[in-house]
């Protein structure tokens, strides 16, 4: 076995994952990035993809945001449809904070390019990773590189692996306690080449179901239905997928939505689930590998983003003066805004999803909160504070 040595061992290439190679990397701290899936794959994989103002922040302070800044579409309201009528509410104006339109694997893009110019290390297809020792000063990862088997001995191991990651699993059962919920639904989401209807995203709630218009670029929508869980695809064909679109979307008066051509299909489950302590020894869990929101408010890449700032400044520290503090206490910093992020993930799915079998009573508390949300300024304005993501630095 080949011995191989880094400062932090990363498993996953992910948002994450990439993200806090190319922060560490800014602070001249090495890593190895380790990543299941090919490059292309992990290039192609359609997710959500509204950042809110703190994430393309940072990411322009981090230097990768030159094509985000260019491309991406800076949004300041959404239109939100109940009972055959639209309203708009305008966030910006609420919170003085934007929205930037920008898909995440765009995002992934930008960040393998950005470690690539870099000389950074980031291995594609390493399906066999594995750590140990993390509750030691010597941990390791072990895998397979190019057909040999290295054993990586390095200060961290940083879990950026996701929800089915290898990272959490090496943690003894009793040491991380998990909280889950699983919805009666799914979103069905596609990408069409058809422009955006709308400049601005429409939130749709109808009783057949929830449905959301979005874009990725100025050419290519994407939209999203609520269907039920574990929905086989092959019952959504096209005319069914536009014939289901333009009823929820329907407007009392309004033109019809256009149907065109899907580029991409696939479902998507909502779930929640949330491991505390983020942490064991000297293994970090950051992003989906930590926490999953249901897609509703598209918090899943932000929270991921929020806890590889926290996380970056902590080794930053630690490799400045020694200083375990923010390591210690990466956790703590860290689980508060992702609770802020369930609390508010699971308030907009309940808002926007007749669930299966609810009775009429339920469907009419919906309405009210649908109503009190654009007639009351102060309803809406806590909203706006969530939904842009002004509400998580205040957390401290
Ligand atoms: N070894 C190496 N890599 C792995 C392993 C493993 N055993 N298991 C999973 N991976 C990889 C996955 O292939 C994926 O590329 O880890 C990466 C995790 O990336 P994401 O799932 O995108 O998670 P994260 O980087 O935390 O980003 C969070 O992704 O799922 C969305 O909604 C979520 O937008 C949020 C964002
Ligand atoms: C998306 O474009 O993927 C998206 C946008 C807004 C949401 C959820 C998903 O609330």
């Amino acid at each position: 076995m080949r011995a191989l040595g880094t400062q932090v061992a990363i498993v996953g290439a992910g948002p994450s994952g990439l993200l806090l190679a190319h922060l560490l990397a800014l602070q001249g701290i090495e890593s190895i990035v380790l990543e299941r899936q090919s490059r292309e794959h992990v290039e192609q994989r359609v997710r959500a993809g509204l950042l809110e103002q703190g994430t393309v922040d940072l990411l322009r302070a981090a230097g990768v945001a030159g094509r985000l800044d260019r491309e991406g579409l800076v949004h300041e309201g959404f239109a939100l449809r109940f009972d055959g009528a639209e309203h708009r509410v305008d966030f910006t104006e609420l919170t003085g904070w934007t929205t930037t339109m920008y898909g995440q694997q765009e995002v992934v893009k930008d960040l393998i390019r950005a470690r690539e110019a870099a000389g950074g290390h980031v291995h594609f297809g390493v399906d066999d990773a594995v750590p140990g020792s993390v509750d030691t000063d010597a941990p390791r990862v072990r895998c397979t590189l190019g057909g040999e088997r290295v054993e990586i001995a390095c200060d961290f191991v940083a879990g950026c692996d996701g929800f089915h990651g290898v990272c959490r699993q090496v943690v003894p059962a009793g040491a991380l306690t998990t909280y889950e919920h699983t919805y009666p639904f799914a979103w069905l989401g596609i990408l069409t080449s058809l422009p955006p209807a709308s400049e601005e995203l429409i939130y749709a709630v109808h009783e057949r179901g929830f449905a959301l218009h979005s874009m990725r670029t100025p050419a290519i929508s994407r939209l999203y239905l609520q269907v039920g869980p574990d929905e086989p695809l092959a019952r959504w064909p096209d005319e069914r997928i536009w014939t289901e679109l333009r009823t929820r979307f329907a407007l009392d008066g309004g033109a019809a939505l256009k149907d065109g051509p899907i580029l991409s299909r696939g479902v998507t489950a909502m779930r929640s689930f949330v491991v505390e302590p983020m942490q064991y020894g000297r293994l970090f869990l950051a992003g989906d590998a930590a926490h999953i929101v249901p897609p509703s408010a598209a918090k899943g890449l932000n929270l991921a983003v929020a806890d590889i700032r926290v996380l970056a400044a902590a080794l930053s520290a630690w490799y400045a003066d020694g200083t375990r503090e923010l390591l210690d206490g990466y956790s703590r910093a860290c689980l508060a805004s992702v609770w802020q992020g369930q609390e508010f993930s699971a308030w907009m799915t309940s808002l926007l999803h007749p669930f299966p079998g609810e009775d009429r009573y339920a469907a009419n508390l919906r309405r009210a909160r649908l109503r009190d949300l654009v007639t009351s300024r102060a309803a809406a304005t806590a909203f706006a504070e969530s939904y842009v993501g002004l509400a998580r630095p205040r957390l401290g």
